[in-house]
C-alpha cells in the first residue's frame, strides 16, 4: 500500500513515522509513505503557493496550479491515477469503518491543506474524498494525515505484536462496535485501590462476562449511539439487554 502525502511541512512527519510499534510498517515499506511539497511545483523565485481570496476576506488560499502539478507528478510517479484525499473540516468524519476501508486499500494521495483552504476549482477537478478529523479546526491537514496513517498502519497484518490486539479495541465489529473495557496491571493493590475481583478470579468465563459488562456500561454512558447501532444490527444478546436494563441510565 502506498500513500503519497502532499504537504508544505514534510518535516512534521519523520519523527512520528519512526517511533512506536507502527514504525515497522513504515520502515519495511508495508505502508509506503512518500512526501511531495506543492512548493516544488510553484512558479517564480518566491515559490509561492497561496494568494488572496477573490471577494475579499481574511487569510490566504492555496492556488490550484501548484497543487495540480504536484498531483500530476505523483500520478506519473505511481504510473496511474489514484484516489486523492483532502483533509478538511467539511469532510466525512474519520471513524473506524472508514479507517478499515483505507487499511484494505492500495493507498491514496493525502493532501494537507493550510491557510483558509484550497481553491475550489482544484478540489472539483482532482479531489475524490474529503475526510475530517472532527468538528474543530486545525491549522493544517498534517495531523489528520498522521491520524489516518497511524490508524491504517496498526491494522496491517503483523504490525501489532499480538495479532488479536486490535480486535479487542474500541469500535471493532468483532466486539460489536462497543467501547473498550478498563485495563489493569501490577501491582494488585495500588494506593488502596485493588484490581476488580473478577480479573483476579482466574475464571475465564467470569473475566469475559465482566469485560463485556464494562464495555456495555461505558458505551451506554458515553456513546448511547453505539448501543443503538449494535441493537439495530442485532448484535446484542439477551444477557446484554438484561444487563443494560438494570443500569441506572434513563432511556436505554
Ligand atoms: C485553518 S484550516 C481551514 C479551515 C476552513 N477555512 C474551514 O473553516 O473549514 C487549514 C487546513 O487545515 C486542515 N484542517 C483543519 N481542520 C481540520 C479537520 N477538522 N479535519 C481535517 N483537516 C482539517 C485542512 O486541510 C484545512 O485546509
Amino acid at each position: 500500500m502506498r500513500f503519497d502525502v502532499l504537504t508544505l511541512f514534510p518535516e512534521l512527519f519523520a519523527p512520528f513515522l519512526a517511533s512506536g510499534i507502527n514504525r515497522r510498517a513504515f520502515a519495511s515499506g508495508q505502508v509506503d509513505v512518500r512526501f511531495w511539497n506543492p512548493r516544488d511545483f510553484s512558479e517564480g523565485n518566491y515559490r509561492r503557493v497561496d494568494d488572496r481570496p477573490f471577494g475579499g476576506g481574511p487569510g490566504m488560499v492555496m492556488m490550484a496550479e501548484p497543487l495540480a502539478r504536484c498531483v500530476e507528478a505523483v500520478f506519473a510517479d505511481r504510473g496511474e491515477p489514484a484516489p486523492v484525499v483532502l483533509f478538511s473540516p467539511v469532510g466525512q468524519p474519520l471513524r473506524h469503518s472508514l479507517v478499515t476501508e483505507w487499511a484494505a486499500s492500495a493507498g491514496a494521495l493525502l493532501l494537507c491543506g493550510r491557510y483558509e483552504g484550497l481553491d475550489q476549482r482544484f478540489i472539483d477537478r482532482y479531489v475524490t474524498h474529503q475526510i475530517s478529523l472532527g468538528d474543530f479546526v486545525l491549522s493544517g491537514g498534517e495531523l489528520a494525515a498522521l491520524a489516518l496513517l497511524d490508524a491504517v498502519a496498526r491494522l496491517q497484518p503483523g504490525v501489532l505484536g499480538d495479532a488479536d490486539s486490535h480486535a479487542q479495541d474500541s469500535f471493532n465489529p468483532e466486539l460489536d462496535g462497543l467501547l473498550d473495557c478498563p485495563h489493569y496491571t501490577r501491582p494488585e493493590v495500588w494506593r488502596d485501590m485493588p484490581v476488580p475481583a473478577p480479573l483476579m478470579s482466574g475464571h475465564h468465563a467470569q473475566i469475559e462476562r465482566w469485560r463485556r459488562e464494562q464495555r456495555l456500561a461505558l458505551t451506554a454512558k458515553r456513546r448511547p449511539d453505539l448501543i443503538a447501532a449494535a441493537r439495530a444490527d442485532g448484535r446484542l444478546q439477551s444477557k446484554d439487554e438484561q444487563y443494560l436494563q438494570q443500569l441506572p441510565l434513563p432511556g436505554l
